[in-house]
């Protein structure tokens, strides 16, 4: 019996909750019943195979899988995408356009993280199949808008890649004017899983994460037994709500995550010399929060193994951590530039002349429990990880552990404790990084600011 209430990942949806999803739910169907499409529900359960990601990858990883009392692999819903190319091509005789819409949960095995999506999550979205060309990427993502609008999100922006120049300019020119003001073309945006044309997102300035993402797959119902193009998105319950519950991003001021200690000294440095009053900022160690005299930009100090979790979530536009950190967090952020800054270096380090492949269960003592785990496992050595919060070196100087694996600046904490590096696991520095819906959103003010830090960073390393 576990001493948890619920599994991790999943939640209850108590009556106040639980109304306002429905209330979203009935207006998003309410659209996609007015563009004609009908409902669909297919099972939470079904077989892995059914799914098509490929064994290795991290699709594929990520579903949660189980034996039948047969021995078949059975998998809960990772996405209904496949499931309901299944349902159209079974349910397409006369070979006509099939529109599709559906409300229902989907899960992902993802480990616990404090940026992670739940492993259980709402999705409402629409497919439709036998339907070809910017003709009806243009309807569906007319849809998409229309859907966002009767959710009651301001200020959306959809973004479109996937396809050449020429065939999104075509499909913007299609979009009515409302919609068409809210769209920007991102040549970026990469094409994954079993898209093969257009994709886009919606995203809005008070979600972290994109509100929205569909794209065509012209090629997925094929695999289910009949060809037909295709294209839907999906729109995340949760998600929706939350932008809705929450105040407008810092009221259009970019938030900066500073972390408290060592890194904010040399933060507060180039942002002033890049022009930014930093006059307010103090790491007192009590004050949490400061602004510019401007109000343009908000300051908000954190411990450093925090910063990418506050932009992961959106709680920051951008900030400073240390590749170290992101490195053991594995956040879901965007790396604008590295920073001429925190260098140091990851390494294993012990007594002189020891051979830690050759010990047995080694014992390694680190604040960086996940590097470590990649590392070792890298190296074919089993590892026992003890995870402490600091003072590192004391571990193998009392006899707890063989080894660290902790960061190296100086070098000076590791001679003082008769310690030396044995082997370095990777280099260090500090990073800016980028909530990625910010880094689109606040462009505007993120792009220049970065400009002229990498040119002060480019000058320092000339230096
Ligand atoms: C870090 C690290 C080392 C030390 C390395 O600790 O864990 O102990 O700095 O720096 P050096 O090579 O210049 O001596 P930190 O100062 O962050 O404190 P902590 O041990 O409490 O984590």
């Amino acid at each position: 019996m576990s001493n948890t209430l619920l599994p991790y990942g999943v939640s209850d949806y108590l009556p106040e909750g639980y109304l306002k999803k429905t209330a979203l739910e009935s207006a998003l169907k309410t659209v996609f019943s007015a563009f004609g499409a009908l409902p669909v529900e297919p099972p939470a359960l079904d077989f892995a195979e059914n799914f098509i990601f490929a064994p290795g990858s991290r699709e594929y990883g990520r579903m949660f899988k189980f034996a039948d009392t047969d021995g078949s692999l059975l998998a809960l819903r990772p996405d209904p995408t496949m499931q309901i190319a299944r349902i159209a091509a079974s349910q397409c005789k006369a070979g006509g356009p099939l529109k599709f819409f559906y409300s229902l949960n989907s899960y992902e095995n993802s480990r616990r993280r404090a940026g992670a999506r739940p492993r259980e999550f709402a999705q409402i979205g629409l497919e439709y199949f036998n339907a070809a060309g910017a003709e009806a990427d243009a309807e569906i993502v007319r849809v998409a808008a229309d859907a966002l609008a009767a959710a009651g999100i301001q200020n959306f922006r959809i973004e479109l890649g996937g396809e050449t120049p020429a065939y999104l300019e075509k499909l913007v020119s299609l979009l009515p004017a409302p919609v068409k003001a809210r769209v920007e073309i991102d040549p970026e945006i990469a094409r994954a899983g079993y898209y093969t044309g257009v994709v886009f997102n919606a995203l809005a300035p008070n979600c972290g994460a994109p509100l929205l993402e569909g794209g065509r797959y012209d090629d997925l119902a094929a695999r289910y037994g009949k060809a037909m193009p295709a294209v839907g998105f999906a729109i995340g319950t949760a998600r929706v709500l939350e932008s809705l519950s929450r105040p407008a991003a810092g009221g259009g001021a970019l938030r900066i995550a500073l972390p408290k200690g060592r890194l904010m000294k040399e933060g507060v440095k180039i942002l002033s010399a890049c022009g930014v009053d930093c006059s307010g900022v103090a790491d007192d160690g009590r004050v949490l929060t400061a602004e510019t005299p401007d109000k343009k930009i908000k300051f908000i100090f954190v411990k450093p193994a925090d910063a990418p979790i506050y932009i992961e979530r959106g709680a920051a536009d951008i900030g400073i951590a240390g590749k170290d950190v992101l490195l053991e967090e594995g956040c879901d952020v965007k790396e604008v530039l590295p920073l001429p800054f925190g260098k140091c270096r990851i390494c294993v380090a012990g007594y002189a002349g020891t051979d830690f492949t050759g010990i047995n269960n080694l014992r390694a003592a680190t604040k960086y429990p996940a590097v470590a785990e990649r590392y070792f496992a890298e190296k074919g050595i089993s590892a026992d990880i003890i995870k402490l919060n600091g003072s590192i070196e004391l571990a193998p100087v009392l006899g707890m552990a063989d080894v660290i694996v902790d960061i190296v600046e100086s070098g000076s904490t590791l001679k003082a404790n008769g310690l030396v590096v044995l082997d370095e696991v990777a280099p260090v520095s500090a990073v800016l990084i980028a909530n990625k819906v910010s880094f689109k959103l606040k462009r505007a003010m993120i792009a220049p600011l970065a400009k002229k830090i990498n040119l002060l960073g480019n000058e320092a390393r000339n230096f």
